[in-house]
């Protein structure tokens, strides 16, 4: 399973990625919007630092300005996926700038419909969104498992990318079902080490040990 993060903020990434746990980067226009950073200046330090792909995202509507802004972005760096909406406009835009060799993520996924146009028109990654999907009182869960049950019936090889992570059981569920990434907040990635056992466990040993009166070093 491959781990994204899910952010502009380039110490966090940084973190991440030096303890190998970075595999690639998305980012929006409101995650954008919190960095406080230019988009093309923001994106470029990342995808120096990144060996995978890191998303950037197109804000026009219409399919021939998305693939203009798409173009503009993937000349950024040779890891960038241009992340389109899951429009028809967007898939217009997906089928373009996937053809000419550029890694498109369709993102803004709600259904297994949407998701079996995106990988018709080339995505590399389709984008379901979880946690909005449980916000109304659905199971964005239950959408991981139909478009992984779908995509793996015809053989599609766009990679289902698990986003709008809220939980540290939002993770492991995706793993169980067999999403191919989940691209994640960093402290919800950073949650996943915590258990109150091991708390408890590593407290009991400290105490035992100052007991002993010895040193290791
Ligand atoms: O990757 C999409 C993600 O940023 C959306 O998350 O929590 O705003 O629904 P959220």
């Amino acid at each position: 399973m491959k781990f994204f993060v899910d952010t502009a903020e380039v110490d966090a990434i940084a973190e991440l990625n030096d303890l190998g746990m970075a595999d690639g980067v998305t980012t929006n226009p409101s995650l954008i919007m919190k960095s406080g950073r230019d988009i093309v200046e923001v994106t470029k330090e990342i995808a120096e630092m990144i060996d995978g792909p890191v998303s950037a995202e197109v804000v026009a509507l219409k399919a021939d300005a998305m693939i203009e802004e798409g173009r503009k972005l993937a000349k950024i760096a040779d890891n960038i996926a241009v992340k389109v909406p899951l429009t028809w406009d967007g898939l217009k835009a997906c089928k373009v700038l996937s053809s000419a060799g550029n890694m498109v993520n369709v993102t803004l996924c709600f259904s297994v419909n949407q998701a079996i146009l995106a990988a018709k028109a080339g995505a590399s990654f389709i984008s379901p969104f979880i946690g909005r999907l449980d916000d109304i009182n659905l199971d964005g869960m239950d959408l991981i498992a139909d478009i992984r049950e779908v995509y793996d019936n015809y053989g599609f090889e766009t990679e289902i990318l698990a986003a709008s992570i809220r939980s540290v059981n939002h993770i492991a569920d995706c793993a169980r079902i067999g999403a191919d990434v989940i691209t994640s907040p960093p402290n919800v990635i950073k949650a996943m080490v915590k258990h109150p056992l091991t708390d408890n466990g590593l407290a009991a040993f400290m105490a035992d040990w100052e007991k002993t009166g010895q040193n290791i070093l």
